[in-house]
């Protein structure tokens, strides 16, 4: 017979999911419509998450219906229930564009946390999983915050400072 998901497994995995599948459409439109300096690195950098958003979905999906969910993540679906902030159509400069994907993976990452303590005392495995995305979130919002700091500090290196080259 057919496993039925408890309502925390349903409730967290389908959160996440429709959150990473989100976060790969804002990657994808936010890697199209980008400028400015740091152009190419955020550029880039978008495709990295977008690649480990979609990873990260696949398997969350996969885990809701090995439990016995019904995955939902229909765009319909993702733009009602995801728990991102819209992004706004048009040109996005970079400084901009990092600072709302650090804000972005930071709000996934801290709706999946909200329901750990929950999680973990029914699904160990679900948990584990949704440990594993939340952790390559916030890593990937460390390396945007990590990229920003060091256009502020070039941006602010005075005449006799070695400037540094941007990768
Ligand atoms: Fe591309």
């Amino acid at each position: 017979m057919a496993p039925k998901p408890l309502k925390i497994q349903e409730t967290s995995l389908q959160e996440a999911l429709v959150d990473l599948v989100d976060l790969s459409l804002q990657g994808k439109q936010a890697h199209w419509n980008i400028h400015g300096r740091h152009f190419r690195s955020v550029h880039l950098h978008l495709d990295e998450i977008i690649a480990e958003a979609r990873l990260a979905a696949d398997e969350v999906a996969e885990r809701l219906a090995t439990v016995g969910g019904t995955p939902d993540a229909r765009a319909a679906t993702v733009a009602k229930s995801s728990g991102l902030d819209e992004l706004e159509a048009g040109p996005l400069p970079a400084d901009e564009v990092v600072r709302l994907f650090e804000e972005r993976l930071m709000a996934a990452s801290e709706r999946i946390k909200g329901h750990l303590d929950d999680l973990e005392e029914k699904d160990h495995l679900s948990a584990d999983l949704l440990i594993g995305v939340a952790t390559k979130l916030e890593k990937q919002a460390w390396m945007l915050r990590a990229s920003a700091e060091d256009a502020r500090s070039t941006g602010a290196a005075t005449s006799g400072t070695k400037a540094r080259k941007s990768a």
